[in-house]
């Protein structure tokens, strides 16, 4: 039997109910924010990573899924999902003198090595905002993040990290203030870092090598070489959340694994997946859209890793969702047709319940066998008498309690069950 890539992770059934669960919850805070789903291509030309996200990070030097296609074009499975929407929108005209609010959803693709909760297909769940350069978009993306964790109820499992890289220039002189500075002890550095010292020296701050980080502690801090711009806009920023009351703290060492930030960056941490707790990361890059060929237009935005949300909030232990509400059970061949017919209608009287309906015949033994498998709450038992009477005998399977009643008083009987599912 063929295997699995490594790194790709089957969802099962069981955990395809619980996505579902969490993926509706963040579904609807991004609505009731009114932000809309755009949809972007799995592969996109090689170039609009390497541009975008960087030459220099992990993700494209060593991380992407790249293939030749038959003409000999260079693509890239999407190993994030920034690039690709400015990409879309830019294309489709909708960044110029305009602000956009969009999310999208779906599989990622890196090359890192896997263990829990890293993976080399993943779900990101991304939301990005456009045309707007102040700190107010920023604390709204956190707001709507915070809002996320309290509708899952983990939010006392996540804590939020910020910092601010500042504008391009002071950026730039603070990385000259480092590379003199973590120059002096090359030698000493990790591999990693040494590259990394003529490559994409900031990175250098994520180090988890304890040597290196000991020379950090002495290095320069990116917070002294702030201009007015880049601290008014952090202060702004800071201010709202207090005001918002969303809790952070401020870590000068957060500077994120891909190159277009400026200003704010993010991450919201939890330290109950081991080393994979980073569940959502974002920040600001203003200088993204014009990197890409676009006109200059500020953006904002984050993505959150589907999988680790899972995984906290799997530890809630909440019960899960059946695999069915109801199993129509078929007494003989002859009411198959009537079964399919009945179930059809409480589908429509009540669309959030989940109706099987029996197939393959067998005893009704059997059949209350399965209903209770699969989890249901009610049995539909169809016989000859209810076909006639065009009518259902709906029975209890905790209690055993029946009664025989026509569909729709049927229905009735079965909406609570359907109530506040998902
Ligand atoms: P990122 O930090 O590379 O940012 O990824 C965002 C989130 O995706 C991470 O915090 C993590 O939860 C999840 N993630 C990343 N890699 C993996 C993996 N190998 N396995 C499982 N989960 C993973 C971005 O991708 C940016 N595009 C975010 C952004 C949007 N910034 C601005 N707008």
């Amino acid at each position: 039997m063929v295997q699995a890539i490594r790194g790709m992770r089957d969802v099962l059934p069981e955990e395809g109910r619980r996505w579902r669960t969490v993926e509706h919850i963040l579904e609807s805070v991004l609505h009731a924010y009114a932000y809309e789903e755009v949809h972007l291509p799995l592969l996109e030309f090689t170039e609009l990573f390497s541009r975008g996200v960087g030459e220099a990070t992990d993700i494209v030097e060593k991380e992407m899924y790249s293939l030749a296609d038959r003409d000999g074009d260079s693509l890239t499975l999407r190993p994030e999902g920034t690039a690709g929407c400015v990409r879309v929108l830019q294309q489709h005209g909708l960044l110029f003198n305009q602000t956009q609010r969009v999310f999208y959803r779906g599989p990622m693709f890196r090359y890192e090595r896997p263990q829990k909760g890293r993976y080399r297909q993943f779900y990101q769940m991304g939301a990005e905002a456009f045309g707007m350069a102040g700190p107010d978009v920023d604390a709204e993306l956190l707001a709507m993040t915070a809002a996320f964790w309290g509708a899952l109820g983990i939010e006392s499992s996540v804590r939020l990290e910020i910092n601010t890289l500042g504008s391009s220039e002071s950026r730039a002189s603070y990385r000259e203030a480092l590379v003199a500075y973590l120059s002096r002890y090359e030698s000493e550095l990790d591999e990693d870092s040494q590259r990394r010292l003529v490559t994409n020296p900031l990175r250098i701050l994520d180090s988890k090598v304890e040597r290196t980080r000991e020379l950090l502690s002495g290095a320069p801090v990116l917070g002294d070489f702030m201009d007015a711009q880049g601290s008014t806009h952090f202060e702004g920023l800071c201010g709202m959340l207090e005001t918002l009351g969303i809790d952070y703290e401020v870590n000068p060492q957060l500077v994120r694994g891909l190159d277009y930030y400026n200003l704010t960056v993010f991450e919201w941490i939890t330290s109950e997946l081991g080393a994979q707790g980073t569940i959502c990361g974002g920040g600001r890059y203003d200088g993204l859209v014009e990197q890409l060929g676009g006109r200059p237009t500020p953006g904002a935005g984050f993505a959150l890793g589907l999988e680790r949300v899972l995984l906290l909030y799997e530890q809630r232990n909440l019960p899960t969702r059946p695999a069915a509400d109801v199993y129509v059970a078929v007494m003989s061949p002859a009411e198959q047709v009537y079964a399919l017919k009945a179930a059809d209608r409480l589908r429509l009287s009540v669309p959030e319940l989940r109706i099987r309906v029996h197939a393959g015949g067998g005893k009704l033994k059997n059949q209350l066998r399965k209903a209770d498998q699969c989890g249901a709450s009610w049995a539909a038992i169809i016989g000859a008498d209810e076909a006639a009477a065009g009518a259902i005998t709906l029975k209890q399977l905790k209690t055993g309690e029946q009664a025989t009643l026509p569909i729709d008083e049927a229905a009735g009987r079965l909406r609570p069950s359907a109530e506040n599912a998902h």
